[in-house]
């Protein structure tokens, strides 16, 4: 049965777009049944593999209601080797709506019941903001991954994120847990970045994944031509990086 991993990480412009499509293109590459679910009302992960989110006739928004079933909004994205949940702006919405039921944070896990056997992995994208979506995908995923931005601010905002996901485990979800931390736009050059490189690992030893994402301009790139890195430019080192990410956590997973 499908793995569903939600990246989140209540900061803004961490890498969480940029990691949920490449490590489910990469998946996809390595012959793996993947779905991609956009649950950001900016829809940015929709538009990174090409979709057209102004013109979708129906949308996550629609399944989180209720209004559809998840296989009728999934779209198959053949040149980025994965299915597709995509988003718009009508998202947004969704979060009033859900926020007035009691079912509201298990909107999403309901929907997913009957289609996460078709996929090996079910990977989340999930909005800069710990609001009702990204309690739905908490709420719907076995496990997370929090990109972390080596800068100065990053360890600060965790503790926020690791309260909530407590909360979860508590209230909503007990089998929720931590797949690992990732480094993204790492710069080995700069000295501060190594820094906070070290003290993620101090605080949380072997939940952060080995593999680094570096700065590298093929990855911010790509989104503008609708393609993932591994489309886009194979041999960059964005490319090389998510794949072996994608393959790490195979591993660790055992998908
Ligand atoms: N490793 C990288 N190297 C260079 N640029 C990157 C890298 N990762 C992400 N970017 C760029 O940084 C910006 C923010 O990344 P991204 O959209 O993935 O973050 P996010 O956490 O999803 O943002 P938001 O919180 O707005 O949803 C984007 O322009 C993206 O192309
Ligand atoms: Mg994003």
């Amino acid at each position: 049965m499908g793995r569903v991993i939600a990246v989140a990480n209540q900061k803004g412009g961490v890498g969480k777009t940029t990691t949920s499509v490449n490590l489910a293109a990469a998946l996809g590459r390595l012959d793996k049944n993947i779905l991609l679910i956009d649950l950001d009302p900016q829809g940015n992960a929709t538009v990174s593999v090409g979709v057209d989110k102004e013109a979708l006739s129906v949308s996550v928004f629609e399944v989180l209601v209720g209004e559809v079933k998840a296989k009728e909004a999934i779209i198959s994205v053949e040149h980025a080797c994965v299915d597709l949940l995509p988003a718009n702006g009508n998202l947004t919405a969704a979060e009033v709506t859900l926020l007035e039921e009691d079912m509201g944070p298990k909107r999403l896990r309901k929907a997913l019941k009957k289609i996460r056997f078709h996929y090996d992995a079910i990977i989340i994208d999930c909005p800069p903001t710990l609001n009702m979506l990204t309690l739905n995908a908490l709420t719907a995923a076995d496990a997370i991954i929090v990109p972390v931005q080596c800068e100065y601010f990053a360890l600060e905002g965790l503790s926020a994120l690791m309260g909530t996901i407590d909360t979860v485990q508590d209230e909503l979800n007990p089998n929720l847990h931590i797949d690992g931390l990732l480094r993204t736009m790492h710069d080995r050059r700069n000295n501060l970045a190594n820094d906070v490189s070290n003290e993620l690992v101090k605080h949380f030893g072997v939940k952060v994944f080995q593999t680094i994402i570096p700065r590298n301009v093929r990855l911010a790139e790509a989104p503008s031509h609708g393609e993932s890195v591994i489309d886009y430019d194979a041999s960059s080192n964005g490319a090389i990086a998510y794949l072996a990410l994608a393959k790490e956590w195979i591993r660790k997973s055992r998908i």
